[in-house]
């Protein structure tokens, strides 16, 4: 999704906003541009492509004089990614330059209002309608043109704008979307996230939605919607610049897989103490828990699927009927929802505009709503009544890894945690539980250390043109999430089916040239299994069999294997999964495909 970064302060603007902009092209983008305000008048410049591009043509920034500016990586919605698209808008006159992340649902409107006044648009974006009400509305009080026409958009935006005639000064207004802002010595800054930020300090400040903030170099003040200026806390960003760098891996991803015995350990083990697990945080009390008489765990994309997994440990252990649901779906369905419903909002990013959306439809009808977030100060973290951080660190590669298997083990806390609250485990089940979590970051470790042998597999199937995941229970659940890592990154097409379905019609595309990826870490479902790896190999197909360490029984049914380490049974998605997102990994590398940002994907899904 788009990303914007403003600074003001005495040091060249241009390269700081370049390297702001680097730090977030993991966000997904596709063309990048850069305004300064000097001497009186805006220099911009803006590229197609990638932000090396921007910094081809600008010398690395030092081709632009300046010390305050805003710049902006482009994901495209309106109108093609050409450099005329490419943000910031200059105003008519060239008083004005924004940038904009998020969609301006009445830019028509508001575009034909203009046009009948006199002024002739350059780019086919929402986003010029802005700068050209900024002019319109600008009589020497920036603040108020800056209210007067945030007064005016509808929909989802955050902007930054600067002003020709305002040396030094810069606003920014979030009305959904992400946007944070930097507090420095003799500088400031804002940005879509701390990424972009952390480089240069850790003081932080989120903003709410309905304000906007004022910057120069010496101060930052935040306002409401009527333009009164507002108290905000300040906020210390606790990770530092080399967890958001690749650290001598070749990609991110394999970063980020490598990291999920550590992630997982710090969700996990500070919030298991003297073998009692407190999750005090949540807000949730015991008397609250018993009042819950149906869950409904709901997110997007791979959060989804640990959804899917969550609602399988939950119902098991907690005995509470439970729903998962693809947020974009749920902000739409009249569920049936009140103040018995405790909602979990599963979220990475703590940005994606359709669980938001999604949570807000359901708190408006009663729910109690629990997010399951990694990033602080989200908005889905601050719209929740109670949150459980995830603490995998900063995740930059679009495929998710540690921040799906970290949501996991947050959904796995939860339903040992409730399941006692409310009476439902024995004290020897409860510590076998709780032991079953605490093993859990040396099980992921060994499910890396099993698996080296995937790049040898990667080399024999990347030629695959589509493939076939099948699982039962949670092994469909963790299948639906290989599924998803090989197609986004590989550009693989492949279908994760509940394995008992494929004789229903699916079947008919199994064939001498599918790979039948089959997970078997089930015991109890075993042998159900083999019976529909049969059925495939019965029509030609070859077998990828995933069974746990140890089961000799998959070497007589599968082509080649892949293990997941033994664990408790209800935690067996987790280590799972890894050896899927390292085949997937092998593949796309095998393929020479863009690892960290695939086509015409983005980090963090802000709009609908
Ligand atoms: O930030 P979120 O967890 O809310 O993101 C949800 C999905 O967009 C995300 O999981 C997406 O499916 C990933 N690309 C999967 O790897």
């Amino acid at each position: 999704m788009c990303g914007i970064v403003g600074f003001t302060g005495t040091a060249q603007a241009a390269p700081i906003l370049l390297d702001g902009l680097r730090r977030l092209e993991y966000r997904g983008y596709d063309s990048a541009g850069v305004a300064v305000a000097d001497a009186g008048r805006i220099e911009m410049v803006k590229a197609s492509g990638s932000v090396a591009n921007l910094a081809g043509k600008t010398s690395d920034g030092a081709a632009l004089s300046g010390t305050c500016g805003i710049a902006h990586t482009r994901w495209a919605t309106h109108g093609a990614p050409t450099d005329t698209n490419a943000h910031p808008h200059l105003s008519e006159h060239g008083l004005f330059a924004v940038v904009h992340n998020g969609i301006i649902e009445n830019f028509a409107a508001l575009r034909a209002e203009l046009e009948a006044g006199g002024i002739a648009f350059r780019s086919e974006t929402d986003t010029e309608v802005v700068a050209h009400l900024l002019e319109k509305y600008y009589d020497g009080d920036f603040k108020r043109a800056v209210m007067r026409t945030a007064a005016r958009l509808e929909g989802s935006y955050v902007l930054g704008v600067l002003c020709a005639r305002e040396p030094g000064r810069l606003f920014c207004v979030k009305e959904a979307g992400p946007l944070i802002l930097g507090l420095g010595v003799g500088e400031n800054y804002f940005a879509s996230d701390v990424t972009a930020l952390v480089a240069r300090t850790k003081n932080v400040v989120y903003m709410d939605d309905g304000e906007l903030a004022e910057l120069t170099p010496e101060r930052v003040t935040v306002y409401d919607r009527t333009g009164r200026e507002i108290a905000k806390d300040v906020s210390h960003v606790v990770w530092n610049v080399e967890a958001a760098e690749k650290g001598g891996y070749e990609h991110f991803m394999l970063k980020e897989i490598m990291e999920q015995p550590r992630a997982v350990k710090s969700t996990i083990e500070p919030r298991i103490r003297g073998g009692e697990i407190d999750l005090g945080e949540t807000g949730l009390t015991a008397g609250e828990l018993g009042d819950i008489d149906k869950i409904i765990i709901t997110g997007c994309g791979s959060a989804y699927h640990a959804a899917v997994v969550g609602k399988y440990v939950i119902e098991s252990l907690c005995r509470i009927p439970v729903e998962a649901e693809l947020a974009s779906e749920l902000r739409y369905r009249d569920a049936i929802i009140d103040g018995r419903t405790l909602l979990i909002a599963v979220s990475q990013s703590g940005e994606t505009a359709d669980t938001i959306a999604a949570m807000r439809e359901c708190m408006a009808r009663g729910a109690k709503c629990l997010a399951i977030v990694n990033v602080v100060g989200s908005t889905i973290a601050r719209l929740a009544g109670g949150v459980l951080y995830t603490r995998a660190g900063p995740e930059i590669a679009v495929a998710t890894t540690k921040g799906y298997t970290t949501q996991l083990a947050a959904l796995y806390l939860f339903a040992v945690w409730c399941a006692e609250k409310l009476g439902r485990l024995d004290e020897a089940r409860y510590s076998e539980l709780v032991s079953g979590l605490r093993a859990l970051p040396s099980l992921a470790q060994r499910a890396i250390d099993l698996n080296l042998h995937v790049r040898y597999l990667a080399e024999r199937w990347h030629g695959q043109e589509n493939l076939f995941f099948i699982g039962r229970n949670m092994d469909y659940a963790a299948a639906m999430e290989g599924s998803l890592k090989l197609k986004e990154i590989s550009y693989i097409h492949s279908e994760a089916y509940a394995a008992g379905e494929l004789k229903h019609g699916t079947i008919a595309l199994i064939d001498e040239k599918r790979l039948v990826v089959a997970l078997c870490c089930q015991e109890r479902l075993f042998d159900k299994m083999v019976s529909n790896i049969q059925e495939v190999k019965a029509r030609g197909a070859k077998v990828l069999g995933l069974a746990i360490e140890g089961d000799r029984r998959i070497f007589a049914e599968a082509d080649d294997v892949l293990y997941s380490p033994g664990c408790e049974q209800l935690f067996a998605a987790l280590p799972e999964i890894i050896p899927l997102q390292l085949f997937a990994y092998y593949v796309a590398r095998e393929n020479g495909c863009a690892i960290d940002k695939p086509r015409n994907l983005a980090k963090s899904v802000t709009v609908e």
